[in-house]
C-alpha cells in the first residue's frame, strides 16, 4: 500500500511531510519522494528507492526552505521500484508536480496522444501521463489549474488519489480522488492532504473526507471543494477527536477489533455505487467487459490463500446456486506446481487482501499463461495481482492492519456475491423478482452486522468460559461450511488453539470420535435449507456431551434448546448468510485470544502479507 502526504501554510513544508510519511509506514511502499516550492530557487524534487528514512539522507545534504510541499510513499505498479519511477512526478514544463495513489487504467491511450503532441516522459509511470496529460489540458485551454485537473480527471479512468502542486502559483494544492482514500486537514492558515488522518492530528483535529470524484482546493482563500460536474459543495470538516496513537486504533486496544467493529462501513463502502437496489442495478465497473464472459464461463476457477480462499469457497457455492456455472477453489500453492487443466474461456479470478500473496500471484501468472481469463478481488489498489489480472473489483475496505482478517474476508464477500448475482441475472438463471430481492437484502447488510456488533460483550463473556479449552471445532453446512473453516483459522491463528472447521455432516466419518466434555464445538445453524440436517448433527454432539455453541437466527427457539450458548444473527436471504454469520466467530476468537495474553495484530509466526513461496 502507499501514502500522500501534503502542506501548505506557515510551517516549514518538507519536514511535516516526510514526518507524515513516516506515519503511513504502516501501509507498506518501495520508494518515497518529496516536492517543495522555494520561493528563491523554484520546484525542488527529491525522490529515492527505499524507506523514508533513506530519502531524509538525501535531504539532509540540501538547502532549501518552502512553506508548501507534496510528499508520496510508492507501491509501484507502473513501473519498477526506483529513483526515477517514485513520486512526485513533473510535468514536461516543469511547472506542475503532482503524487498519486491508484492506477491510471487508460494511462497508455493518453501517454500516446501526449506522445503525438511531443511529450516526453522520462518514467515508466502512469501517474507522470497524469501529470503531462494536466498540463496538456492546461494549456490547451491556459485554464486556471483546478479548471484543467477537473476537466482532465473526467478523461481518466481508474483509480486515483491525487495532489498538485504549481510552481507559479506556490500558495494553492490542489487534491481530487477516486477510489483512492484522501483526507484534509484544516489548521489554522494551513492545510493538509493526506491518504487517512495519521499524519494530520498532531496538527489539527479538523479533517474533510473528500469523496469520490471530489476536487478539493487549498489556497489563501480557504477550502474549496467541487465535484467533475463543477458543482461547489460546503466541506464537510468533521472534527477527530483521538490522539495519534489512538487515532491509528481509533480508541480500540487492537486494530484486529477496530477492524472488526468498521464493516458495517466497509460493507457499506464495498457496495457504494455498485448496488443500487431502488433501480435493480448493479455496477461493477471494473468488470465492464467481462460480465458477458463470466456469464458464458463454462469454469470459474478462485486461486487464493488462507482467508481468501474460505471467502473463494464462498463463492463456490454461490456462482453453482445462483449463476448455475462449475466452479473450483483451489489453494493457490497447489494450483502453481500443478499442471492444471485451462481450456478456451475458462475463468480464473484470484482473491486477495494484500494482492501481494507470492502463491496467489504465481498460480495467476500461470493460468494467465495457459490461456484463462484472470480477473482480481482485492484490498489494495494498485498492488501485484491486481496489475496482472486483465480486470477486477476492488474491495475497498480500507487499511487492514491486523494481521488476521476480518474487514477483508466480509468485504471479499460482498464482491463476490455481487459479481455471483450480476452474473445470475444477466445469464437470466436468477428471476428479476430474486434480483431486486437480493439487491434490497444485501443492502441490508450493514445495519444487520452493526446489530450483531452490539452482542460483542455477551460473546466476550461466553469466551470467558473458552480461554484454556485446548481444542475447538468448527461445523457449518453449505455456505455455512466455509465459514466454519474461517471461524477455525481466525481462533487458530491469534489465540494459538488448535481448531478445525468441518462441513457438519463429515463429523460422522471420524472426527466424531473428538467430542467429550472437553471439546467445544461451535455450530452454524442458522435457519436454511440444511437446518434440520444441522440440529440432527447437534444431538449427535450433545448425546456424547460436547460443549455447543450456536449461532442461529434470530428468533430461533428449537437449537436454544439443545445447546450450551447461542448467538442469534438477524435474518437474511441464505446466499447472504456468510456476511452474519462470521462475525461472532471474528469476536469469539478475538476475546478468546485476548484473554489468553495474545498478540492479536502481530501473532507468532505470521506475516500480513506472505510475499514469499
Ligand atoms: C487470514 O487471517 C490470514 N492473515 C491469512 O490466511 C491470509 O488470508 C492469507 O495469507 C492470504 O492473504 P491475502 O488475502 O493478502 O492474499
Ligand atoms: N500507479 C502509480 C505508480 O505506479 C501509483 C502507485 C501507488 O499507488 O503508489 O507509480
Amino acid at each position: 500500500m502507499c501514502g500522500i502526504v501534503a502542506y501548505l501554510g506557515g510551517r516549514e513544508s518538507a519536514p511535516v511531510v516526510i514526518k507524515g510519511l513516516k506515519r503511513l509506514e504502516y501501509r507498506g511502499y518501495d520508494s518515497s519522494g518529496v516536492a517543495v516550492v522555494d520561493p528563491e530557487q523554484g520546484m525542488k524534487i527529491f525522490k529515492k528507492k527505499g524507506k523514508v528514512a533513506d530519502l531524509e539522507n538525501v535531504l539532509k545534504n540540501e538547502t532549501f526552505y518552502a512553506n508548501i510541499a507534496i510528499g508520496h510513499t510508492r507501491w509501484a505498479t507502473h513501473g519498477e521500484p526506483n529513483d526515477v519511477n517514485a513520486h512526485p512526478h513533473l510535468s514536461n514544463s516543469g511547472r506542475f508536480s503532482l503524487v498519486h495513489n491508484g492506477i491510471i487504467e487508460n494511462y497508455n491511450s493518453l501517454k500516446q496522444v501526449l506522445i503525438n503532441k511531443g511529450y516526453t516522459f522520462s518514467s515508466q509511470t502512469d501517474t507522470e501521463v497524469l501529470v503531462n496529460f494536466i498540463e496538456e489540458v492546461q494549456r490547451s485551454g491556459n485554464y486556471p489549474l483546478e479548471e484543467a485537473v477537473r476537466l482532465a480527471l473526467k478523461d481518466v479512468i481508474g483509480a486515483y488519489a491525487i495532489v498538485i502542486m504549481d510552481r507559479e502559483n506556490p500558495n494553492r494544492l490542489i487534491g481530487a480522488r477516486k477510489g483512492s482514500p484522501l483526507v484534509i486537514g484544516v489548521g489554522q492558515d494551513e492545510y493538509f492532504f493526506a491518504s487517512d488522518a495519521t499524519p494530520i492530528i498532531e496538527y489539527t483535529k479538523e479533517v474533510v473526507y473528500l469523496d469520490d470524484l471530489e476536487i478539493a482546493v487549498v489556497s489563501e482563500n480557504g477550502l474549496e471543494i467541487r465535484n467533475l460536474q463543477n458543482e461547489a459543495s460546503d466541506p464537510q470538516i468533521q472534527t477527530v477527536d483521538l490522539e495519534l496513537e489512538a487515532i491509528e486504533k481509533s480508541g480500540y486496544d487492537h486494530f484486529m477489533l477496530k477492524e472488526i467493529f468498521e464493516q458495517p462501513r466497509s460493507i457499506a463502502d464495498c457496495l457504494r455505487g455498485r448496488v443500487n437496489a431502488d433501480e435493480a442495478l448493479i455496477q461493477l465497473g471494473g468488470l465492464r467487459d467481462y460480465l458477458g464472459k463470466l456469464a458464458k464461463a463454462k469454469r470459474i476457477v478462485f486461486v487464493a490463500c488462507g482467508t481468501s480462499w474460505h471467502a473463494g469457497l464462498v463463492g463456490e457455492y454461490l456462482f453453482e446456486e445462483l449463476a448455475r456455472i462449475n466452479v473450483e477453489v483451489e489453494y493457490a500453492s497447489e494450483f502453481r506446481y500443478r499442471n492444471p487443466i485451462i481450456k478456451e474461456g475458462d475463468i480464473v479470478i484470484a482473491i486477495s487482501q494484500s494482492g501481494e500473496t507470492a502463491d496467489t500471484l504465481a498460480a495467476l501468472e500461470l493460468a494467465k499463461a495457459k490461456g484463462a481469463i484472470i480477473l482480481g478481488v482485492c484490498n489494495v489498489v494498485g498492488s501485484s495481482i491486481s496489475r496482472v489480472t486483465d480486470a477486477g473489483v476492488y474491495t475497498h475496505a480500507g487499511p487492514e492492519i491486523g494481521v488476521a482478517s476480518t474487514k477483508a474476508f466480509t468485504a471479499q464477500v460482498t464482491v463476490l456475491s455481487m459479481i455471483a448475482i450480476a452474473t445470475a441475472h444477466k445469464k437470466g438463471t436468477i428471476t428479476d423478482e430474486t434480483f431486486r430481492r437480493l439487491l434490497i437484502e444485501m443492502s441490508d447488510i450493514p445495519k444487520k452486522v452493526e446489530e450483531i456488533l452490539t452482542l460483542a460483550d455477551e460473546i466476550k463473556d461466553i469466551s470467558k468460559l473458552f480461554t484454556f479449552a485446548q481444542n475447538f471445532i468448527f461445523l457449518g453446512r453449505g455456505l455455512n461450511f466455509p465459514v466454519a473453516l474461517e471461524g477455525a483459522l481466525k481462533l487458530k491463528e491469534i489465540s494459538y488453539i488448535h481448531a478445525e472447521g468441518y462441513p457438519a455432516a463429515e463429523m460422522k466419518h471420524g472426527p466424531i470420535a473428538l467430542i467429550d466434555e472437553d471439546m467445544p464445538v461451535v455450530f452454524i445453524a442458522t435457519r436454511d435449507s440444511s437446518y434440520e440436517k444441522v440440529v440432527s448433527n447437534i444431538q449427535e454432539v450433545k448425546a456424547r456431551k460436547g460443549r455447543v455453541i450456536a449461532i442461529v437466527s434470530e428468533g430461533d427457539t428449537e437449537v436454544r434448546k439443545m445447546v450450551d450458548f447461542t448467538i442469534e444473527v438477524p435474518n437474511t436471504h441464505e446466499v447472504l448468510q456468510p456476511l452474519l454469520t462470521v462475525i461472532p466467530l471474528q469476536l469469539l476468537s478475538y476475546y478468546i485470544a485476548v484473554l489468553r495474553g495474545r498478540n492479536v495484530d502481530q501473532p507468532r509466526n505470521l506475516a500480513k502479507s506472505v510475499t514469499v513461496e
